[in-house]
């Protein structure tokens, strides 16, 4: 029997990117069904039924969605972040959970610049502001954003250093980056801080009071990575008495309306998680999506696993 392919998206993928797939699914005879910009969960947990596989962004693929899907195979998180899937429940009942990485790295690398510009031109208010080049960049966390983030700051001419135990001095360096010691150091040294860690329990809240308070004078922190991250809490309490401080975050935190009212222009959210929102990106991860499916399916490739 042909295999089923779910594609849920509450944030549509560009239209070209899911008729890429369609064809994909169609040349190897496997099924396409697409939910999209759903309204309730319940649409989410209905329609995985009967399905082998599901494509997914941010969706959430709870127990319940896992537990209704009978046939479930395989979910691929056409994107980085996986804090979305109930990794729990997946790896009870034997279902594979992968993620693409690197497909929508430049995409969210490039809008941290886009909020970078924006932030150093007092969001674009008509008075003077300040310039990227010649400041000092710190990278939290080198990962593939991180490392996009890196080459493009090169072109603004940006001093660039980086943050992460996990990766080799050596690799940081290779890259012309100068990488830091202590996630204190990062902290404490440079006008920007670019945020690009995954949202596991060990970076939970990572960012808090002690690193916003030895932030160096006028410094701007931009999260492109998820916004529990930073402890909401430790932001406000440093942010008022910090005024030097700025802050612009792609998707607004929790408390939202409290930051906005305290902080005003210091402080800029995207509406929407706009990161991976691209043509390119949702053509990379929604293609390379599929062809993990089929990989899967046909050979038996596990090599982008996350919950092995
Ligand atoms: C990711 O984790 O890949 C990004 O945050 C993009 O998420 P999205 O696909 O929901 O836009």
């Amino acid at each position: 029997m042909s295999k089923k392919v779910l594609i849920a998206t509450v944030k549509p993928f560009a239209s070209k990117a899911v008729e890429d797939i369609k064809k994909i699914c169609k040349d190897i005879g496997y099924d396409f069904i697409l939910l999209e910009k759903y309204a309730e969960q319940s649409d989410l947990v209905n329609a995985v039924e009967n399905i082998d596989a599901l494509i997914v962004r941010s969706d959430k693929v709870t127990r319940e969605v896992i537990t209704n899907a009978k046939n479930l195979k395989i979910v691929v998180r056409a994107g980085a972040g996986y804090d979305n899937i109930d990794f729990e429940v997946a790896s009870e009942k034997d279902i594979v959970v992968m993620n693409t990485p690197g497909q929508n790295s430049n995409a969210v690398a490039e809008l941290a610049f886009g909020m970078m510009v924006f932030m150093a031109r007092g969001q674009f208010n008509g008075k003077p502001g300040t310039e990227l080049k010649g400041k000092r960049l710190g990278i939290h966390a080198y990962g593939n954003v991180g490392k996009n983030v890196a080459r493009i700051a090169k072109g603004f001419g940006m001093e660039v250093v980086a943050y992460d135990p996990y990766v080799d001095k050596e690799d940081i360096e290779a890259d012309n980056v100068i990488p830091i010691n202590t996630v204190e150091e990062l902290y404490n040294t440079c006008d920007y801080v670019s945020i690009n860690l995954p949202l596991i329990p060990e970076t939970k809240g990572i960012v808090n009071d002690k690193l916003l308070s030895i932030m160096k004078r006028g410094a701007t922190i931009i999260n492109t990575a998820r916004k529990e991250i930073i402890c909401e809490d430790s932001l406000i309490k440093v942010f008022s008495v910090r005024e030097d401080l700025e802050y612009a975050s792609d998707i607004a935190p929790g408390k939202k309306d409290e930051i906005i009212e305290k902080f005003g222009n210091r402080i800029y959210f995207t509406p929407k998680k706009m990161g991976a929102q691209t043509l390119e990106a949702n053509i990379n991860a929604g293609i390379a999506a599929i062809n993990q499916i089929i990989n899967y399916f046909e050979n038996g490739e596990t090599t982008f696993q996350v919950n092995k």
